[in-house]
Parts: C-alpha cells; structure tokens; sequence
C-alpha cells in the first residue's frame, strides 16, 4: 500500500492507539462484548432504519460503530489504514460471531481495493482532520454511494478546532477557523485515557463547515440536511459539563459542538 508521505506519521499514531483505545473505558469494549451498541443517538436518529443495507464505514477504528450498525440489521463493511485496528476488528468480528467486512486500506486508494457501492456510507467522529485532502475525500465517499443511496457524517464541528482544548476555564483561540496549512501536533496524552501519552505525534488539517459541505455538493450528492448541535459525545474541552442524557455541554451552547451532514446519490 503506497499511502501519501505526509500521513505516516499518523498510521504509526493510529496502530498505537488501537491498544490504548481497546482499554480505555470511554470505548466501552467489555460493553460492546456484552451487546452494547456504541453509536450515539444522533446518527441512529438522522441515519434511521438500516436494516437490509449495505453500508459502508469509513475511518472505522476497529469497527465498534461498524458492528453496532451490523446488529441493527446493516450488512457491513468497515475500511481503516491502521492494520492494528483492522486486525483488532476482525478478531471482535470472530469471536463476536458479528458478520462484518473489514478492508486495510488508505481512503485514497480505497477504490483500487473496494471494487463496489453501498446503500450508505458512513463515517463519525475525529475523522477530517486526518485527510489532506477534502475534495478526494468527497469525491471518493460520493463515488461508493449507490443511485439513491445515502451519505452520512457526524463529525466533531470544524469550529471546535481552532480553539485550546487545555485552557481549563474558557473558549480560547488557537488558531483561524480559516487556516489550511497542515498542523504537526508532537506526542501527548491520549484523548480517550489521558494517563497514557502515546509516543508517535500527528499531522493534521482543519476544514471549514462551508468547505466541508461545498465538496460534498461538488461530488454530486444533494444534501438532504445540515444540523449543528450543541453537544458533544466527549469531553472536548476542561470546562464542559455532562448533563442527564450523557451528552457534554458548554453552559449557555456558545458554540455548535458537533456537525451531522445526510446527503444523496441522485
Ligand atoms: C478518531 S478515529 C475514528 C473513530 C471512530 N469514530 C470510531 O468509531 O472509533 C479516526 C480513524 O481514522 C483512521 N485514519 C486516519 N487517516 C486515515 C487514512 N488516510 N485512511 C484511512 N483511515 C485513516 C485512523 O486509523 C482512525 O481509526
């Protein structure tokens, strides 16, 4: 697999934290082994009833939310370039007896490997900032939706990134919600179990809610909505509170938190 050199810093990155992620309880593994599903009330509700699709994950760790759609009916396919996460993947998939396809591959080559369309393609959380390039990224997502079939993305909202995620008592700009150079971020605690600082640091882009939305359109899908919510599924940034639902909030909702994008293959 010859992948773009800017991101193998971020594969040594991604095949570290398979373990990590594994053992961390927000991942909620020994929960998922006793027949939890891992996705949020937010794709399930905008996605609906996948049962008797195919659908493909894209970005898909090592396939917790792949198989969560699985057990709601879908006939799945999870696609990541981390071999450690495609590995750990397959061995849930095994020993779960939860039929799942799992593809090792760069989403830029995506296509030489997966010679076919979906009912939905799917992707979540954590997922643009790993793409150096949108318009590919949209372009190749469109081109796996079937005529009539279904894009969707929650994603973290493309705001959120340009402020501090450390600064303990407020939003804090880090940098332009408009910069398009790539970021190189060193080695630090892991978001999901912050005793653990991993070893291998990242390379990153931002993208802006419009750029995101524009290469979605410029690949020939119709946008069906674009919500902006409040809300986020982790603890984002140190001043943020858990309310009853589960959802993290920053008091008063001074930002949208999380962007959900369902578009169309006409
Ligand atoms: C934050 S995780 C996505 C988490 C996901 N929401 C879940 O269910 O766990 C980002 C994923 O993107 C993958 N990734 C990053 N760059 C990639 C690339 N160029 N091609 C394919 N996968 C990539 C990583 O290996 C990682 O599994």
């Amino acid at each position: 697999m010859t992948i773009d050199e800017r991101v193998l810093p971020n594969l040594a990155h991604w095949n570290e934290r398979v373990a990590i992620h594994m053992a961390a309880r927000s991942y909620r593994v020994a929960e998922f082994r006793a027949g939890a599903n891992t996705l949020f009330p937010i794709e399930r509700e905008e996605l609906g009833d996948v049962s008797g699709k195919s659908l493909l994950h894209l970005q898909c760790h090592f396939g917790l939310d792949t198989m969560s759609w699985a057990r709601l009916g879908a006939s799945v396919t999870g696609l990541d370039f981390s071999d450690t996460a495609i590995a750990a993947a397959r061995k849930l998939s095994t020993e779960l007896k939860i039929p799942a396809a799992f593809v090792c591959s760069d989403i830029y080559r995506a296509p030489e490997v997966l010679k076919r369309q979906f009912d939905i393609v799917f992707t979540s959380y954590g997922v643009l900032c790993w793409l150096p390039d949108l318009k590919r990224w949209a372009q190749i997502a469109a081109d796996f939706v079937e005529r009539g079939g279904v894009f969707y993305i929650a994603e973290f909202h493309p705001l959120t990134q340009s402020y501090d995620n450390d600064n303990p008592r407020e939003l804090k700009s880090r940098i332009s919600y408009f910069e398009t150079a790539m970021q190189e971020f060193g080695p630090g605690p892991d978001y999901a179990d912050h005793s653990v600082t991993s070893s291998h640091g990242s390379r990153e882009w931002m993208y802006t809610t419009g750029g995101v939305i524009t290469a979605l359109i410029d690949a020939g899908l119709r946008l069906d909505f674009v919500h902006e919510h409040p809300v986020c599924c982790f603890q984002m940034f140190p001043f943020m509170e858990q309310y009853a639902d589960g959802w993290w909030r920053i008091k008063g909702d001074p930002i949208p938190l999380t962007l959900s994008i369902r578009a169309r293959k006409p």
